[in-house]
């Protein structure tokens, strides 16, 4: 699309759902300065405005859990990070079955419904990249994670199925498996463990959340956003259905 080195997804049209924060932001930021346009998809009007504002990219403020709204909707994309997500911790006896339809419409069908909706002109053109937002919980369970890990999952196949009918149309699909990742979906956690087990937030960095970790640290959002970017590049044309883990070494053991 370009020829300038520095600026090689410039031409492309992006598109991030849940670009106005955390890791989505930070694809938003990789993707603006390596020269692609920039849509954020993002529920909270005001956040998604400024931000959009700020970084000279356009808004799509949208509920994506609303995934009736999505099986209309026309979208097109050269680049899809399907990125949106929260969470909800309780065990399975007491999960509420809303809670756990809510995290599967918003991470599993949503990245359905717009992946169906940009493949076909993505086909017309032959070249597209979806870059789906996973986590170790796409490949790895933990206790008291029903719907997130049972939606990540479902993504990981997702992803998987697209690389396969993408890929005569030079559509590449992958997932991104992050461990835990400095946002503020795990600050509030952090917040939340400590209170619940009175400890500090070091602590509970240290001693819950990182004890399966070879690297003491949480990943920063920006190191995702660097392989999301890879992931987008022409280098990256052979990787296709790939799940790439980062996560200081958790899943090697
Ligand atoms: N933070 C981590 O440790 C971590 C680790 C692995 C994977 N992930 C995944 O990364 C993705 C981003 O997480 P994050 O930590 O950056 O979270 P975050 O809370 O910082 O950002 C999530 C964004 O999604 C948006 N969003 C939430 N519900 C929405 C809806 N119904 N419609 C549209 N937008 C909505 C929020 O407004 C927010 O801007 C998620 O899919 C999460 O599962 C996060």
């Amino acid at each position: 699309m370009t020829d300038r080195p520095d600026r090689p997804l410039e031409g492309r049209q992006a598109v991030v759902t849940g670009g106005a924060s955390g890791i989505g932001l930070a694809c938003v930021r990789e993707l603006v300065a390596l020269g692609a346009d920039v849509t954020i998809a993002d529920i909270d009007p005001e956040t998604t405005k400024q931000v959009a504002t700020d970084h000279g990219v356009d808004a799509w403020v949208v509920d994506l859990a609303d995934t009736a709204a999505l099986e209309t909707v026309e979208l097109d994309a050269d680049i899809l990070v399907n990125n949106a997500g929260i969470q909800r911790v309780n065990p399975l006896t007491t999960f509420a079955p809303e809670d756990f339809r809510l995290i599967h419409r918003l991470m599993l069908e949503a990245p359905f419904l717009l992946a169906r909706a940009v493949l076909p002109r993505m086909y017309e053109r032959g070249w597209g990249r979806i870059v789906n937002v996973s986590s170790v919980h796409g490949l790895r369970a933990s206790a008291y994670k029903s719907a997130y890990v049972s939606a990540k999952h479902g993504l990981e196949g997702l992803s998987k199925v697209t690389a396969l009918e993408g890929a005569a149309h030079g559509v590449t699909s992958n997932c991104v498996n992050p461990g835990y990742v400095r946002t503020p979906l795990v600050e509030k956690q952090i917040a939340d463990q400590a209170a619940a087990h009175g400890v500090s937030e070091d602590e509970v960095v240290e001693k819950i959340m990182l004890t399966g970790t070879a690297v003491k640290r949480l990943v920063e959002p920006e190191q995702v956003a660097s392989l999301v970017a890879w992931l987008c590049s022409d280098a990256a044309a052979m990787v296709t259905g790939a799940s790439y883990t980062m996560d200081g070494g958790w899943t090697a053991r």
